[in-house]
């Protein structure tokens, strides 16, 4: 069982990432700790600010070294080549190491493409471009290989020679898609990859995904606010609240079974696309708290249903209890402590 677990691709542990701002230091990233296996979807889920982007942007060290700091934790990542672990929160931000890994070994598509597609260049250039920098191709030979990766998302033959404004909000993200896999990663982070687009495109782009998933066989870390999306992709849940993992589970376990009290609220308060139910939607009570203020023990006290004061408030409800194999939450009520 835990040889089978020692063939993560990424492990997070106990990530903590902070902003210092003018209004004081923003708690972005508390304690998030994910697995993503070789192959796999991890789905990350959660209220808006919770922290899934400054996770995935983590990963690839994004962010801006001015104003922001990995203050502890781990990134594990295994390069598939040779099988190194590097621990991405201690590599140089913009060092060499990091740069020959994004975009090559890990991809991200976002939400809006225009953030990684420029205006002032063709798909196709831009694609060549990503290809030739990652692989020994001739342009020609990278030429080609760009069309291969557009005719793989369905764009016309002719979109290589157009620029990115040209084309519509589905066109753009399909390209932007075949550029974040010219490369082959091993994963691929999709921060909110169909928010924008209408329903039907966004299924053709879901079904994109999974399809090419197969064929390259790679890992996906699929950040949405749209559980039906979730379901759709997802082999595993991870639930962020207010920069905290608070569940992790596979999809049948979140789904059929939460166990946070976030958990439980959130999943009624988000629509389920598809879902037979036509149960009223019922929004969490109260607001997610200032990330500027700290807060001791369980981050969601302030606002759970179940919240009995019997030691939520202290440091001890911080640690995650496995109540079934695989399924892990960070919650008192389930701890032995508290039976
Ligand atoms: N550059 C920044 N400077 C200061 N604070 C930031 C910065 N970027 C993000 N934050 C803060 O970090 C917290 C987490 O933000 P993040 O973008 O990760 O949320 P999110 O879960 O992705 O939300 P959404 O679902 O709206 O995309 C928020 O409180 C946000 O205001
Ligand atoms: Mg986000």
């Amino acid at each position: 069982m835990n040889t089978e677990r020692e063939k993560y691709l990424l492990k997070i542990n106990n990530l903590k990432v902070h902003f210092h701002t003018l209004e004081g230091t923003v708690r972005a990233v508390e304690d998030a700790s994910l697995t993503i296996e070789p192959g796999m979807t991890m789905g990350l889920v959660g209220e808006s600010g919770c922290g899934k982007s400054v996770t995935a942007h983590s990963i690839l060290r994004l962010l801006p070294t001015r104003t922001c700091q990995i203050k502890s934790g781990e990134i594990l990542f295994r390069r598939q080549g040779n099988n190194e672990v590097i621990d991405l929160a201690k590599v140089e931000p913009d060092g060499e190491l990091i740069r020959s890994i994004r975009g090559h070994e890990i991809a991200m598509v976002f939400q809006e493409p225009m953030t990684s597609l420029s205006p002032v260049f063709t798909v196709g250039n831009q694609i060549i471009e990503a290809i030739m920098l990652h692989r020994r191709l001739q342009p020609q030979e990278a030429r080609e290989y760009a069309a291969e990766m557009l005719k793989a998302v369905a764009l016309p033959e002719d979109v290589i020679d157009e620029y990115p404004y040209r084309l519509s909000g589905g066109q753009r993200q399909r390209a932007m898609t075949a550029m974040a896999l010219s490369c082959h990663p091993s994963l691929l982070i999709a921060d909110e990859p169909t928010t924008a687009l209408d329903v039907t495109t966004q299924a053709q782009i879901i079904e994109l995904l999974k399809s090419l998933q197969q064929q390259l066989h790679m890992a996906i870390l699929m950040i949405t606010h749209n559980l039906g999306v979730i379901a759709e992709t997802a082999d595993r849940v991870a639930v962020m609240y207010l920069g905290r993992v608070v569940e992790s589970g596979t999809v049948k376990q979140i789904f059929d079974n939460p166990l946070h009290p976030y958990t439980i609220g959130l999943l009624k308060s988000i629509p389920r696309m598809g879902s037979e139910t036509k149960k009223r939607l019922a929004p969490i009570p109260g607001s997610v708290p200032d990330p500027l203020t700290v807060i001791e023990g369980c981050a969601f006290r302030l606002r759970c249903p179940v919240c009995k004061q019997k030691g939520c408030d202290g440091k001890d409800v911080l640690d995650a209890v496995e109540t079934e194999p695989e399924h892990f939450v960070h919650c008192l009520l389930y701890s032995k402590r508290a039976r």
